[in-house]
């Protein structure tokens, strides 16, 4: 470990030095003035007056390196059953027309660019073009509803949509355009024009004048070169789920960005340029914006974009049968797709149909790693299985077993120790830290390293109360757990209402916004519940106003629908239950803390602000006749 040690202790102590030496793994058309301005803490800029380009560093530059005819994208779709390479020297044709198609609809330096897409390699197409010409993507999930489309059209204000006409999810065919058509009717913004990719699966209805057929457009447009930007300069908004219906628009940079990420795929993945690395995660994620986009290309490895499921596309081989056929080194996904594997397949026994040799090591994050899930996979797959712990507004991982540096003893339940860059502490809720062992706030010394969120957009003072405030001089992640005696960081959960369903964060806030509305509930609370093969689920407990008298389960089934609806069947609220009241303190605040305890079978204090304890027991019993806790 000394090498590691080394290492951290000069990313912590020297970090200027540290990111400078990292950053020459990215091509600059100026250098920097300096690593790290401080002049306006929270708000640290990384490589100050540097300026580049993140896509040619992700796609030109291979090219130009004699690399062109390298595979940079496998996009393997067992829904529509089709497997389609696309070396770098297409790549690149593809983003230089595409990105003259933007140019075309007025886009420029500074505009921003909505992309809801699917799983399919115009998704990574659109993001690389809107990089080329310095324009800022903010990619939708395709699993969001029209009125969370219209949330983010209406804040990140962009001049185009970019989607397709839809996807196959599973074995449903999914229309994208209805559903981008009611978001636009939605919302007060308004765009100048959408760009549709039509796919065979399903058509798209196009509005004359505004909407545009991707494939019509780029027959026209001369291709655009890339264009210098400042390495502070925006490269996306990625909204994720905060503790309110209001996402929170994480913005990133390009230079910090692209430094971290080409750093990290050597070491904390161990990847080479040529070695094909698949997250099976989505574009519309974190993990997909960083590592099927961004970090491989950076790195000039392959990147895999799997249109299909870990169980059910065709069965539960489906992992190995895209590691055997594309040679696969590495994967990273999150634990629920391997508990899905293992509930369908226990012994494992389609991993012997296919040829793994070429898999070295298994990543895993996006939610706690349970030492059950990770011993399965240690047993049956005979690579190192790594948990590491990272969120949206880092970017890439706070916590891993650096394997590119050293390896380094596992402890199941454990993501390992914190990455070079990354000076973790925890702290009691008055900010002071605790000794080793003990459970409390985890946060972040500041300045985070290079690539992790720059501010939210549009909204510093968001940034500033959600992160900076509580604890000043450091981060705060908003996740709970501690650090062991060795240095090992152990996350044990959310210290907020965002809760993480099979791997994609949502808010509980959000979903208990929208129950809010319907006519004959007077208030209500959502919770997330320990759930064996998602994680957690929500369960929505309701208060009816006085006088109602309808039948229960109709009001249920019009909540679960309302959230579908207007949320996104991803929220996954498929239970709700009618209480006579909720506990709260004397000043009127639900006690949702103690509920999910009771309802997760954890232990709980008796909240000295609680109005009326009785209310608590009342509770108890109702989540029992639910079923809660479950086993
Ligand atoms: N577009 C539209 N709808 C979508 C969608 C998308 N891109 N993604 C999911 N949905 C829908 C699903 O069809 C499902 O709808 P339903 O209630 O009508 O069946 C609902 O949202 C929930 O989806 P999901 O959580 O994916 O559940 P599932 O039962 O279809 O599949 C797993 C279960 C475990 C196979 C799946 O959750 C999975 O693959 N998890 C891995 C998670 C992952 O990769 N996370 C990324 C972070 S690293
Ligand atoms: P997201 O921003 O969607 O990536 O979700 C981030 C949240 O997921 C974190 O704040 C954690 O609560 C959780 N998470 C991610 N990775 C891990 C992990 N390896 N172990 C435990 N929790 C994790």
């Amino acid at each position: 470990m000394a090498q590691f040690n080394s290492l951290f202790q000069q990313s912590i102590n020297k970090p200027e030095e540290f990111w400078a030496e990292a950053a020459s793994g990215i091509d600059w058309i100026k250098k920097w003035d300096k690593v790290l301005d401080s002049t306006r803490p929270p708000f640290y800029r990384w490589f100050a007056g540097a300026t580049m380009n993140t896509c040619y560093n992700a796609v030109d530059r291979h090219v130009e390196a004699g690399r062109g005819e390298q595979i940079a994208i496998i996009y393997d779709s067992p829904v529509t059953d089709t497997v389609r390479k696309i070396s770098y020297k297409e790549l690149q044709d593809d983003v230089a027309r595409f990105a003259g198609g933007l140019k075309s609809q007025g886009v420029s330096k500074g505009d921003t660019v909505i992309i809801y897409m699917p799983m399919i390699p115009e998704a990574a197409v659109a993001m690389l073009a809107c990089a080329r010409i310095g324009a800022v993507h903010s990619v939708v999930f395709g699993g969001f509803a029209a009125s969370e489309l219209a949330i983010r059209i209406d804040h990140a204000r962009p001049k185009i949509l970019v989607s397709a006409s839809g996807a196959v999810e599973g074995k449903k065919t999914i229309a994208y355009k209805p559903l981008v058509d009611k978001a636009l009717e939605q919302c007060e913004h308004q765009v100048e024009s959408c760009i549709i990719f039509q796919r065979d699966v399903v058509k798209a209805d196009m509005q004359e004048g505004r909407d545009h057929d991707w494939l019509e457009l780029v027959k026209t447009c001369e291709p655009a070169e890339c264009v210098e930007v400042a390495a502070t300069d925006p490269l996306y908004i990625l909204y994720t789920s905060g503790t309110t219906g209001m996402p929170k628009g994480v913005m990133r940079d390009n230079g910090g960005h692209a430094v971290a990420l080409y750093w990290s795929m050597k070491n904390i993945y161990d990847i080479d340029a040529g070695d094909v690395f698949w997250s099976a995660s989505d574009v519309g994620w974190v993990v997909g914006h960083s590592y099927i986009i961004y970090g491989p290309l950076l790195k000039g490895a392959t990147t895999i974009i799997y249109e299909g499921k870990p169980i059910g596309t065709p069965d539960a081989g489906a992992f190995w049968r895209v590691i055997s056929e594309h040679k696969v080194k590495t994967l990273f996904t999150a634990p629920t797709a391997f508990r899905a594997i293992k509930k369908m397949d226990p012994e494992g026994k389609l991993i012997g149909q296919y040829d793994m040799s070429s898999f070295e090591a298994l990543y895993l994050a996006g939610e706690r790693l349970d030492p059950d899930t990770y011993h399965w996979a240690a047993d049956l797959l005979h690579v190192p299985i790594i948990d590491h712990w990272w969120q949206t507004e880092t970017g890439w991982a706070i916590v891993a077993n650096c394997r590119g540096i050293e390896d380094m003893e596992v402890k199941a339940g454990s993501p390992s120790l914190p990455v070079p860059g990354y000076d973790v502490r925890v702290v009691s809720n008055d900010g002071d830290e605790l000794p080793a062992g003990e459970e409390g706030n985890i946060v972040i010394r500041l300045p985070l390293p290079p690539g992790t969120l720059a501010t939210l957009w549009r909204n510093e003072d968001r940034f500033l109360s959600s992160y900076m405030t509580t604890f000043p001089g450091y981060y705060e992640t908003s996740d709970g757990g501690f650090i062991d005696k060795d240095g090992y960081v152990f996350v044990m959960g959310r210290m907020d209402d965002v809760i993480n369903i099979a791997g994609h964060r949502l808010s509980t806030g959000a979903m208990e916004e929208v129950l809010a509305t319907h006519p004959d509930v007077a208030e209500c609370a959502v919770i997330g519940t320990h759930d064996q093969l998602k994680g957690q689920l929500p369960l929505g407990l309701f208060v009816l106003k006085d006088g109602v008298n309808r039948d229960s389960e109709e009001i249920k089934a019009e909540l679960v629908k309302m959230v579908r609806e207007e949320i996104g069947a991803i929220a996954c609220l498929r239970e709700t239950s009618g209480v006579n009241r909720l506990p709260k303190t004397r000043s009127g605040k639900i006690l949702r803390g103690t509920m999910r305890a009771i309802a997760n079978g954890k232990e709980y204090n008796m909240p000295s602000t609680i109005d009326d304890p009785t209310s608590l027991d009342e509770i108890t019993d109702a989540l029992q006749d639910m079923g809660y806790p479950k086993k």
